[in-house]
């Protein structure tokens, strides 16, 4: 087959979502049809951050990628569907805290390392002299390519503008680009009725911070022996306008921190500064004043705090029009209170995997047929993604004991039981999503390509 005959596909962004999207198209294309380009703007490819869930929802996904085998063991559990605790939460934001309630879920949290699951995906890459089990698509990484502009007629390939390197063409673009994408405002320009797009362009600051980093596990029995989260899969924190998760990756030699402040003054504003910031102990430190012990402790034991500003996209209701998809973070980053970010981007992958390589899709692909298979992407996505992204939201605010059940409580106000119980178990609710089936949007997805297939051929 040569290559010229194939679908030329390039994907803006090699973040986690780009990567998999690579992963999902070669795994699917039984056919051969693809040929994959991804261009990434830094020279070389790193995962920040530490600790990243992954959902049973999720996992089922990343199987049938064939990513089994390479995952499973740089994950804190053998991935089952026991009823596991996923975070036990507990009152945190005075001297002595307390045991609220246990947040299960089948199947838990899946914890794993954010650069061993990237070296994971890497792995898979059907590049040539990897270790990728199949290699049925082309495919090509381009670092040191950051998109600035893109151009296209209606029936010819799309002409992709780097800065400071030679123009490609493709034939699908995939904006895989975060959430600071310059393909978002690009794409939402070429929409319609561009103004109506003003407010989708830039992120959103949420009024929250998060405080990161990773513990070592023996500094942590060294400054605190017996710490409740050496022998624990995750424990929440939570307190008036703050709370702390902690959780242990790599094989329990590491313990990852992430503990928010939110202003709600500050709800919905304009953050000012850099995105990411080192940020001393003693800063960390001040902002859980008066704690229990065994979050100062471990608060003690962050080497190099970051701070972070905790940003997010306005609902977008159009992730894909004509030849051109969003995905990922691009089309809907939001808040990090239910872990799902990634999950959900790894969700747009594998419809439009299933999509451009279901076996209706043809080789060539009409403007009728992509317009349809476009419109098919955003019916199954799109309100998916705003209804995870409105539920990130409410879970931080039952998290921060800022949810209207609260309202009235004062920092320092004793908390009656029964409402902390009440709003750790709406989390735990707002949890269930992540045993439920993807496979049954994939078919909903084939259902729908198939329907309006025969017609978009014409
Ligand atoms: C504190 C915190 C905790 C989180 N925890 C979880 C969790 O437990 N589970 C979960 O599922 N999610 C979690 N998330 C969310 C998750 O991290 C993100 O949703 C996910 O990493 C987004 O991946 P992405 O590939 O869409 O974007 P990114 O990872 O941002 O990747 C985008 C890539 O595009 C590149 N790029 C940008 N512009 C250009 C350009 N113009 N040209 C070329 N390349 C470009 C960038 O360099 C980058 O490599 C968390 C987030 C935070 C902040
Ligand atoms: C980007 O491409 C569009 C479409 O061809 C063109 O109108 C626009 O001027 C270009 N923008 C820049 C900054 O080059
Ligand atoms: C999360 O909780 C809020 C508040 O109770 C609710 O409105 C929302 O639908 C829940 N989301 C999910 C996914 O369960
Ligand atoms: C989801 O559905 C698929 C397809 O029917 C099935 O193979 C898989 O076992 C299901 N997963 C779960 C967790 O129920």
């Amino acid at each position: 087959m040569s290559q010229d005959r194939r679908v030329r596909v390039a994907i803006v962004g090699a973040g986690i979502v780009g990567l998999t999207f690579a992963i999902a198209l070669n795994e699917f294309d039984r056919d051969h049809k693809f040929a994959i380009d991804i261009y990434e703007a830094t020279p070389e490819l790193s995962e920040i951050g530490a600790g990243i869930n992954v959902w049973p929802r999720t996992w089922e996904i990343l199987k049938q990628f064939g990513l089994e085998d390479t995952l499973t063991p740089c994950f804190d559990h053998a991935p089952d569907l026991e009823p596991r605790i996923i975070f036990g939460v507990r009152k945190g934001d005075q001297k002595d805290g307390f045991k609220v309630h246990d947040i299960i879920g089948n199947g838990g949290a899946l914890r794993i390392h954010r650069a061993d699951f990237q070296r994971s995906l890497l792995k898979h890459l059907p590049l040539p002299g990897t270790a990728a089990t199949k290699m049925n698509s082309l495919c090509a990484v381009h670092l040191s390519h950051r998109l600035i502009n893109y151009s296209y007629t209606n029936a010819g390939p799309i002409t992709l503008n780097f800065e400071g390197k030679p123009s490609t063409t493709c034939d699908i673009l995939i904006g895989a680009d975060g959430i600071k994408s310059s393909l978002r405002p690009m794409f939402l320009n070429r929409l319609p009725n561009p103004q109506r797009y003003d407010k989708f362009r830039e992120p959103v600051w949420s009024g929250t911070v998060a405080y990161r980093g990773l513990v070592s596990r023996e500094d942590l029995e060294k400054v605190y022996p017996g710490h409740r989260i050496l022998d624990h899969p995750g424990l929440m924190y939570t307190g008036k306008s703050r709370y702390t998760v902690m959780y242990p990756v790599s094989g329990g030699n590491f313990i990852n921190v992430v503990a928010i402040v939110h202003d709600t003054s500050k709800d919905t504003t304009v953050w000012k500064g850099p995105w990411k910031t080192d940020v001393t102990q003693a800063e960390f430190f001040e902002q859980y004043t008066g704690w229990d012990e065994e979050v100062q402790a471990l608060i003690r034991c962050v080497k190099q705090p970051t701070k972070w500003a905790l940003q997010s996209l306005n609902h977008l209701d159009v992730f894909a029009k004509g030849r051109v998809f969003l995905m990922g973070d691009s089309a809907h980053a939001m808040l990090p209170h239910l872990g799902a970010g990634a999950s959900v981007g790894i969700e747009d992958a594998y419809i439009l995997a299933s999509l451009l390589t279901h076996h209706s899709t043809p080789r060539v692909l009409s403007t009728h047929y992509i317009n349809h298979l476009a419109s098919v992407y955003n019916t199954i996505r799109v309100p998916r993604a705003i209804s995870m992204a409105k539920s990130t939201i409410d879970t931080g605010y039952l998290c921060n004991l800022e949810a209207p059940i609260y309202e009235g409580y004062k920092p320092g106000d004793e908390i009656p039981m029964d409402l902390l119980v009440e709003g750790a178990r709406t989390i735990e609710r707002n949890w269930s999503w992540t045993t439920t089936n993807a496979s049954e949007d994939r078919w909903r997805a084939e259902e729908l390509l198939g329907r309006g297939g025969e017609m978009a051929m014409l």
